[in-house]
């Protein structure tokens, strides 16, 4: 654990516009982005995961998923991959029948037509241009199936916080992202959880293509009141 946070820390410094964070996410975050994994279909699933860092999602993840299950990982950073790499024990995956496959590239190069019943994205939209943030909206979008959650993260208070310290340019960068994130959240979220036992404190957002309000097939009849989701 401490291997993560030393390598984490030591890119956010290199990297930061990609690393976007300065620790790994809380196991807590970890449990908040994987929860509609929960409510997982019986037959086997297809997942995305972008953006994996150091794997504080993916050992989460992994926890849901069975024989004939797909994961596939993208994580940019080559240090990260290695690492990432190194903490799975991919013997065990193969044994308990669950096809994971490591990416070490873009998001942005994904040309696979496969379609994913979840998408957990880990990219710190905030730390990017406003056109990136499309491209790989619209990229989650295309992949997602019809019934699919994606579930991704954002810092509380990033945005009103940071603005007050920035630089004109940089503060019109982070509003294009604000208004880029906030159209699609309206168009798509369909609950949300705060965290605040995280470095800093974040909310988990879930959005499906289905319209607010109504459940993705695969969660019909089965009730999220037990679930601690919420819209806000
Ligand atoms: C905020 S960190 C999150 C890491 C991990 N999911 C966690 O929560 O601790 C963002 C991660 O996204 C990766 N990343 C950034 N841009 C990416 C891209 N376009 N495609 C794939 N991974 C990317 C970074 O290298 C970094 O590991």
């Amino acid at each position: 654990m401490f291997e993560s946070y030393r390598l984490f820390y030591s890119e956010f410094r290199n990297n930061f516009t990609t690393t976007g964070a300065i620790v790994p996410s809380s196991p807590l975050l970890a449990k908040a982005i994987a929860l509609p994994l929960l409510q997982r279909p019986a037959r086997p699933i297809a997942v995305l995961e972008v953006g994996a860092g150091t794997g504080s999602f993916t050992h989460r993840i992994l926890k849901h998923l069975r024989a004939g299950d797909i994961l596939d990982i993208y994580e940019l950073n080559p240090k990260f991959y290695t690492f990432l790499i190194k903490s799975v024990n991919r013997d065990k995956l193969i044994e308990k029948g669950i096809h994971c496959k490591f990416h070490n590239a873009d998001i942005r190069s994904l040309r696979k037509k496969i379609q994913y019943d979840f998408i957990i994205s880990g990219l710190p939209f905030y730390a990017f241009e406003s056109q990136t943030v499309s491209e790989i909206l619209e990229i989650y979008m295309e992949h997602l199936s019809p019934a699919g959650v994606l579930s991704y993260f954002e810092y509380i208070l990033t945005p009103e916080f940071k603005s007050k310290f920035l630089s004109p340019p940089e503060r019109d960068r982070l509003i294009r992202v604000a208004n880029t994130v906030g159209n699609f959240v309206q168009k798509y979220q369909y609950s949300c959880n705060e965290v605040w036992l995280n470095l800093p404190p974040a909310k988990a957002r879930y959005c499906r293509k289905t319209a607010a309000g109504m459940a993705p097939s695969h969660l019909k009849g089965r009730s999220l009141a037990h679930s601690p989701l919420t819209k806000r």
